[in-house]
């Protein structure tokens, strides 16, 4: 049995409150997880958590959660500028973590919170659910099989539009100071990268293009104010693949029109090819190099690396999604994970990381940047 605090019961604390109360769908159980405490400084936030009758401590303080002994493993979402601080004292409390993207704020402070991570000896992954549906996961399986051939060229993003209204007024996401610099690629950056990163595809070199598009945006008085982080980047990437250099463009937009959030992956090969994206999240397009140009569309169900009670035919979800990563997470934490896909190490928390700095090289300078991973 595993006893879980949350650091931020915003959003995502939230969410990670309901998939673990789905736990009993769970035909393997690799743990037995509680949710024990909540910190959260909003006497909302916190309110909200009286849903859960297993939750005995509830505090606007975290270092009160960090100091229960009926704490092992803490999941953290709080803003990111406080992500550097409040994982350290994590792992100074001797507690397993969870922790939300990105990995700090930059560079400095991902390689800092990876380097106490290591010397720690707590058991440490970040949170990325995108890869666990199960199209994404079909991906992942037949690149590594090698049935694609040659890789010729990858395509992924992330993509929504809850920023294409300019009246929305502004939040901590879309400020520099709580955000980081890398803006949008802080955001969703880590949940494209993810597989790439996993397969051991190498970036060796960066052209990056980043837009602030609405520079300005209202605040909750309505009045117009400074929004200086990026909305949109692309980095376009030669990327080392079975020893080819290859072409391979990742993008992360906040303001997509038409998408709300399609996470997307698309392979090419001289063999064969695959693609698939949440926005159809049944189908997988996969193509064989036969005589004719034809690409299959298979209708997926709900086939998941940890089988559930929900039937193989129904319909997969991002609550799924969640409920497959935090699975994960714990069975890597008790060693059962076994050959199945695992959730964002420390290690490649610090390389979505250099991509980030890299983009924001090349976007500033205007040039190629070389990287050295
Ligand atoms: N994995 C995903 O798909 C996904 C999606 C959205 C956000 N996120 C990440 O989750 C994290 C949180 O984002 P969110 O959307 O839940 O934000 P949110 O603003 O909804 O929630 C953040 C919560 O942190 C609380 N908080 C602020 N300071 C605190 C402190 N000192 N101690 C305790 N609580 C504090 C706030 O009161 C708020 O309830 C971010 O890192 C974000 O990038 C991940």
């Amino acid at each position: 049995m595993t006893r879980i605090g949350i650091i931020g019961g915003g959003l995502m604390g939230k969410e990670v409150a309901s998939a673990l109360a789905r736990w009993c769908a769970l035909e393997i159980q690799p743990d037995q997880p509680t949710l024990t405490a909540v910190a959260d400084v909003s006497d909302a936030a916190r309110a909200w958590f009286d849903r859960i009758p297993s939750i005995a401590l509830k505090t606007a303080d975290y270092r009160e959660l960090l100091a229960s002994k009926d704490v092992d493993a803490v999941y953290v979402a709080v803003p990111h500028d406080l992500h550097e601080q409040i994982y350290l004292d994590v792992l100074k409390a001797g507690k397993d973590l969870f922790a939300e993207k990105p990995f700090g704020m930059d560079l400095k402070q991902a390689m800092n919170v990876a380097l106490s991570a290591r010397t720690s000896g707590r058991f440490v992954r970040c949170s990325s659910e995108f890869p666990f549906y199960p199209g994404a996961q079909r991906v992942f399986q037949a690149v590594k099989s090698g049935q694609l051939g040659r890789i010729i060229e990858v395509r992924a993003g992330f993509w929504h539009s809850s920023d294409l209204d300019p009246s929305k007024p502004i939040n901590w996401k879309r400020q520099k100071a709580r955000c980081g610099e890398a803006g949008v690629m802080n955001d969703l950056g880590l949940h494209v990268w993810h597989i790439p990163m996993r397969l051991g595809w190498k970036p060796v070199r960066v052209h990056a293009q980043l837009n602030n598009i609405f520079p300005q945006r209202p605040d909750a008085s309505g009045q117009l104010v400074p929004c200086d982080t990026d909305d949109n980047a692309i980095w376009n990437v030669d990327a080392l693949i079975g020893g080819h250099e290859t072409p391979m463009r990742i993008e992360v937009k906040r303001i997509a029109p038409g998408e709300t959030n399609t996470w997307f992956i698309e392979v090419y090969g001289t063999e064969g090819s695959i693609r698939y994206s949440t926005k159809d999240p049944k189908t997988l397009w996969t193509f064989r190099r036969e005589k004719e140009q034809m690409w299959q569309r298979i209708d997926l169900g709900h086939q998941t690396q940890f089988p559930v009670v929900t039937g193989p035919i129904f319909e997969f979800g991002f609550p799924d999604a969640f409920l497959q990563m935090w699975a994960a997470f714990l069975a890597e934490r008790a060693g059962t994970l076994g050959d199945r896909f695992g959730c964002a190490t420390p290690d490649e928390c610090v390389l979505a990381h250099r991509l980030n700095e890299a983009a924001l090289e090349s976007s500033s300078t205007k040039s190629v940047v070389q990287l050295d991973l």
